[in-house]
This record gives C-alpha cells, sequence and structure tokens, in this order.
C-alpha cells in the first residue's frame, strides 16, 4: 500500500508535490494520489472555459459550499473570464466524519439575494447526492433566474437520488479521499492534490 507516513527522515516523498510531508505529521493516513495537482488544474481551466462560453451575456453567481469547496472556488473562480460575483454558504451534514446522513443543517446563509440571478452552486464532491439535492431545493425557493450545479468530483454509482450536475469535473471511485479542500475531521484541507484516505472509515 502507498500510504505516505510522516517521517522526518524521507527526503524523496515520491509524489508529484515536493513539500507534500511539511503538511502531514505522525500517524496521518494519506493515501495515493486519486487526481494529481496537474490534472485538477487542467480540468478546472477547462470547466472555466465552458462555464466563460455558457453565460456570456449573464454573469453567473458562483455560491460555493464551504468548507470543502473553497479552494475549488478559488481556482475556479479565475478560470472563468466573465465579471462574477462569489457568495459561500456553510452547511453541515449530520453523520459521521465519513458518512453523510443526509440532513443538513445551514451554518452560514448567503448574503447576497438570489431572485433573477444565474446561480452556479461550486460543490467539492457529490457522494450519495442528498446534500446537493437538499442545497438545490433550498436555493430555488429564492426564485433565482437559473439554477446549475459545477462539482468538482463525483463518486461512481453512489447517487441516491436524481440530480442534474451541469458541469463535473471527475468521476471517481467510491472511496473516501481527502486533500484540495476535502477533509477528515478537518484535517488535510490543505494537500494540493486529491489522495485517497488510508485511515479508519466507519
Ligand atoms: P453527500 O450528501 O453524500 O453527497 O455528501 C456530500 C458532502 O459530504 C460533501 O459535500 C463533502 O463535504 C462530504 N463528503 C462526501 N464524500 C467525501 C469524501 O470522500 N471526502 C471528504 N468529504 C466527503
Ligand atoms: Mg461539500
Amino acid at each position: 500500500m502507498s500510504t505516505l507516513r510522516y517521517s522526518r527522515d524521507v527526503t524523496d516523498p515520491g509524489i508529484d508535490c515536493p513539500t507534500q510531508f511539511d503538511r502531514l505529521e505522525e500517524g496521518d493516513e494519506v493515501g495515493k494520489v486519486i487526481v494529481s495537482e496537474a490534472d485538477l488544474q487542467a480540468r478546472i481551466a477547462d470547466l472555466g472555459a465552458a462555464i466563460t462560453a455558457d453565460y456570456q451575456g449573464r454573469p453567473p453567481l458562483l455560491v460555493g459550499v464551504l468548507k470543502g469547496a473553497f479552494m475549488f472556488m478559488s481556482d475556479l473562480s479565475r478560470a472563468i473570464a466573465l465579471p462574477c460575483e462569489v457568495d459561500f454558504m456553510a452547511v453541515s451534514s449530520y453523520g459521521s466524519a465519513t458518512r453523510t446522513s443526509g440532513v443538513v443543517r445551514i451554518v452560514k446563509d448567503l448574503d447576497i439575494v438570489l431572485l433573477d440571478r444565474h446561480v452556479l452552486v461550486v460543490e467539492d464532491i457529490v457522494d450519495s447526492g442528498l446534500t446537493l439535492s437538499y442545497l438545490q431545493r433550498y436555493l430555488l425557493a429564492r426564485q433565482p433566474a437559473s439554477l446549475e450545479v459545477c462539482a468538482l468530483l463525483v463518486k461512481e454509482g453512489q447517487q441516491r437520488t436524481a440530480l442534474d450536475l451541469r458541469y463535473v469535473g471527475f468521476t471517481i471511485p467510491a472511496d473516501f479521499v481527502i486533500g484540495y479542500g476535502l477533509d477528515v475531521a478537518e484535517r488535510y484541507r490543505n494537500l494540493p492534490a486529491i489522495h485517497a484516505y488510508d485511515g479508519p472509515t466507519d
């Protein structure tokens, strides 16, 4: 198994990020790279170009879902060549560290009014799809002119609800992943690539 374990002696981590070990500590279980930093950035450039083309003449309001989407939002927004606005909401889904229950609590609501706006939800990862499904209903009630979703990652075969995802970065296997905004108990968000999580899941 290619789990990375923190060691002060390691000089060559052998993966695509030379400073990876600065971000780890003893006991961390960061698995193999699922999506590399280069692949993430290339795909985000493509997504930005597609969004730029689709939203000509109707600048989008990007709505990021905290905390996981913060890094994706940062890169994606810079890849969109349009005068867009950015807002965030924070949700917390009840459940364990690695599994969602689908019951969502709004921790931080939006500051910008959605009425008649072209809203593009920027989401880190769609697993069961229950969080996004709840959010879509919540946001549609505010009567935007349009509502679409841009999800960086979609877990293959896991969705328990039908979702209309306008933009998808990567479809990945169903295993738990970390990095590039995604966490386990608030750790690993600052890894620049998406990795498998080799620690215990419940
Ligand atoms: P869903 O409601 O099952 O689609 O789960 C959505 C939310 O759970 C995501 O927005 C993430 O915050 C979190 N999540 C789901 N899968 C993962 C994962 O593999 N790593 C980190 N967070 C995840
Ligand atoms: Mg999320």
